[in-house]
């Protein structure tokens, strides 16, 4: 029986999301302000977001440089605009005290302004090709049904538990690029096939060892 993490990244050849504007761009800057707008935003908004964005400020020296109020007219429909506000505090930050380079490891990451743990390790692995784990809402949903853990996933003990699967998980060792897909099938499948509502488990490459599945309890998790 192949690891979880070998089913998913044989599922991502063929049902994964391989066209993203974000994953022909390796320039960590461009990773980052992807993953910011994914934190509470879905692809589709995202993508014409990301675009203009990219477009008006291609680099961070010229975000960092830019009046808040133009970012945030950058912003508008988006929502959650603290994320803007985080976004531009954070790339000033990058100029003043990292000569405007993006730092490589997840827990330097982790300290910029806007940037929680699970967002720093995605930024690590797609841009640094890092060993590090995610656990956003989507991979705490699949994790939660797939081992049947229960009660809120917001609560500690509940989230040190599923922090502790996530690390588990991870493939080895990066050999061809295999944390990048494993990390990016998570994120496709959460969006695509484990979803919140009317999961489609006939087309889940886990279903055969998904703990809710089994006794259907999918909906309560
Ligand atoms: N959600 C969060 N990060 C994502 C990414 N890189 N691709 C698709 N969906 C995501």
């Amino acid at each position: 029986m192949p690891s979880l993490a070998q089913q998913l990244i044989h599922w991502h050849k063929h049902h994964g999301r391989h066209h993203l504007p974000w994953q022909k761009n390796p320039d960590p800057y461009a990773i980052w302000l992807s993953e910011i707008m994914l934190q509470q935003t879905q692809v589709n908004t995202v993508i014409p977001y990301y675009q203009r964005f990219m477009q008006e400020f291609p680099t961070i020296r010229s975000l960092a440089h830019a009046p808040l109020d133009s970012v945030l007219a950058l912003w508008s429909g988006l929502g959650y605009y603290s994320r803007a506000r985080n976004l531009h505090e954070a790339a000033r930050i990058l100029v003043r005290d990292y000569q405007g380079q993006f730092p490589d490891t997840r827990e330097t990451i982790q300290q910029l302004p806007g940037i929680g743990r699970s967002t720093a390790a995605a930024i690590a692995v797609f841009a640094f090709r890092k060993r590090e784990a995610i656990l956003d809402g989507n991979v705490k949903r699949i994790f939660s049904r797939y081992f049947r853990v229960l009660g809120y996933p917001g609560d500690s003990l509940i989230q040190k538990q599923l922090w502790k699967k996530a690390e588990e998980l991870l493939p080895d060792n990066n050999c061809s690029g295999e944390i990048e897909t494993y990390t990016q099938a998570l994120m496709d499948l959460g969006a695509t096939v484990c979803t919140r509502h009317s999961p489609k488990c006939s087309l889940c490459p886990l279903e055969q060892d998904c703990s809710a599945r089994a006794d259907n309890t999918i909906d309560q998790l």
